[in-house]
């Protein structure tokens, strides 16, 4: 593997800042790598879009990753990758795909009630992969899948825990609690950021499960197989560019307020189905 291959950036990508829990997760094990962070904020939120739609625009994200040098990618949302990992897949066949799916599997091995929550969007709770994943790992466990309507929009807009946010997240937990669940997965990758109001919404006495460290893990282990990793230094700060196609000052502010990095981003543009860099002036 050529030294220009393994130091190119490894791609992430999500409608909004969600991916932004992933990329923490990633530049806290893969100090080495650069990272060039993708938003479709001109899109978000993805999650309440037909599936078809979701899959033409991750094929428009991904096709710029890849025409920007990536060396792989990380699809840091749970919609895109219940939609549209086999047509990345097939579409990009030469590049590494890292998906994620919700947590089901272990959260399956760690209830003592027998009953699991699942929040996600509602395209995650009706996209193949996450049926697959029910029907394979279900078993005896009841399963309670939680579509959010408007939760994306209020991390997006910053509001991790006034009021709306409160009402919004307890109407999505009532069915789940009701249910008798001890264990609750975060099937959409901006939920993390509202983690300590979920928690402070269920007790102490049900388990939270997010998969940001394994996707992190995963994707070591996929650069290390194919030969990837950099070979670069460590660097102290992450090595992180941005680019979004809605608005760079929000997602500048986004990325400061929730993983503490201060960083300019770059304005994407859609034009006729491909995503590209603004043109200048
Ligand atoms: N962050 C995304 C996920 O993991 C999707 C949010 C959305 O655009 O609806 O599902």
């Amino acid at each position: 593997m050529s030294d220009e291959k393994r130091t190119a950036p490894v791609g992430i990508y999500d409608s909004g800042v969600g991916g932004l829990s992933i990329l923490s997760a990633l530049t806290s094990l893969l100090h080495q790598e650069r990272f060039y962070y993708v938003a479709d904020g001109f899109h978000c939120p993805y999650g309440d879009r037909a599936e078809q739609e979701i899959i033409q625009l991750s094929l428009g994200v991904a096709r710029h990753l890849v025409e920007s040098g990536c060396k792989a990618i990380v699809v840091a949302c749970n919609t895109i990758s219940a939609t549209s990992l086999p047509a990345l897949r097939a579409a990009f066949p030469k590049v590494p795909i890292i998906g994620m799916v919700p947590a089901v599997k272990p959260a399956i091995e760690l209830t003592h009630t027998g009953v699991v929550g699942v929040l996600a969007t509602s395209a995650t709770v009706k996209g193949r992969l996450y049926l697959d994943v029910l029907a394979r790992y279900g078993g005896d466990t009841r399963v309670v899948s939680q579509p959010c309507p408007g939760l994306v929009e209020r991390i997006e807009a910053g509001d991790l825990d006034g009021p709306d946010t409160e009402r919004l997240v307890r109407a999505c937990l009532n069915p789940i609690m009701a249910a008798g669940a001890d264990v609750i997965v975060l099937g959409c990758s901006h939920y993390p950021f509202v983690r300590p109001l979920i928690e402070r919404l269920v007790g102490p006495g049900v388990r939270i499960i997010e998969p940001s460290d394994a996707i992190a893990l995963q994707t070591r282990r996929v650069l290390e197989r194919q030969a990837l990793c950099s070979a670069g230094r460590s660097a102290a700060e992450p090595q992180v560019h941005f680019a979004t196609s809605g608005d760079t000052r929000s997602l500048e502010a986004s990325v400061l307020r929730l993983v503490g990095i201060s960083a300019t981003a770059d304005q994407l543009v859609w034009r006729d189905g491909a995503l590209t860099g603004a043109p200048a002036g």
